[in-house]
């Protein structure tokens, strides 16, 4: 067993688990945050994205005792249900989802989009979103979504592109 102590969705949490526990159990099975799924478990589908130190990471990829000391953001905690995130929003606004099972991981990777790039052009967004997988082939939408959350955040006065990473 291995103590692991993290920030998750702003919020500290402190967990004993075993050694070889999945970041993405951890917030599944530990705290509760379903919104994260698991969609093949072998670092294929996307499903699973969530911020790690602001980087999007797969979480069936990374041990939580990888994650310890970090800063977590899941698809909980990119907005609230009565004020939702510009990303969450821009997909109610272009009905960026069908099944809704990759949605959460689109929203991940589209936010740290968001963060560190911006570019409106769909090649660029297609390229960006190459590790998230949507069975249901809305991407078309999902691409509508980006543009929106993208013009969300500009008319917040929130810069896009500005947060780089190493
Ligand atoms: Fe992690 Fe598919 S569940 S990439
Ligand atoms: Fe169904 Fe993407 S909306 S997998």
């Amino acid at each position: 067993m291995i103590k692991v102590e993290l920030r998750v969705n702003g919020a500290p949490v402190s967990r004993e688990v075993d050694d070889r526990t999945l970041l993405v159990e951890l917030l599944r099975s530990e705290l509760g945050l379903t919104g994260t799924h698991v969609g093949c478990d072998t670092s294929q589908c996307g499903a699973c994205t969530v911020k790690l130190d602001g980087a999007a990471v797969k979480s069936c990829t990374v041990l939580a005792a990888q994650a310890s000391g970090g800063e977590v953001v899941t698809v909980e905690g990119l907005g609230r249900p009565d004020a939702l995130g510009e990303v969450q929003a821009a997909f109610v606004a272009c009905h960026g989802l069908q099944c809704g099972f990759c949605t959460p991981g689109m929203m991940m990777a589209i936010d740290y989009y968001l963060d560190t790039d911006g570019s409106l052009d769909d090649a660029h967004i297609r390229r960006a979103l190459e590790g998230n997988i949507c069975r249901c082939t809305g991407y078309v939408n999902i691409i509508r979504a980006v543009k929106h959350a993208a013009q969300a955040r500009m008319a917040a006065g929130k810069p896009l592109g500005t947060h780089r990473h190493g």
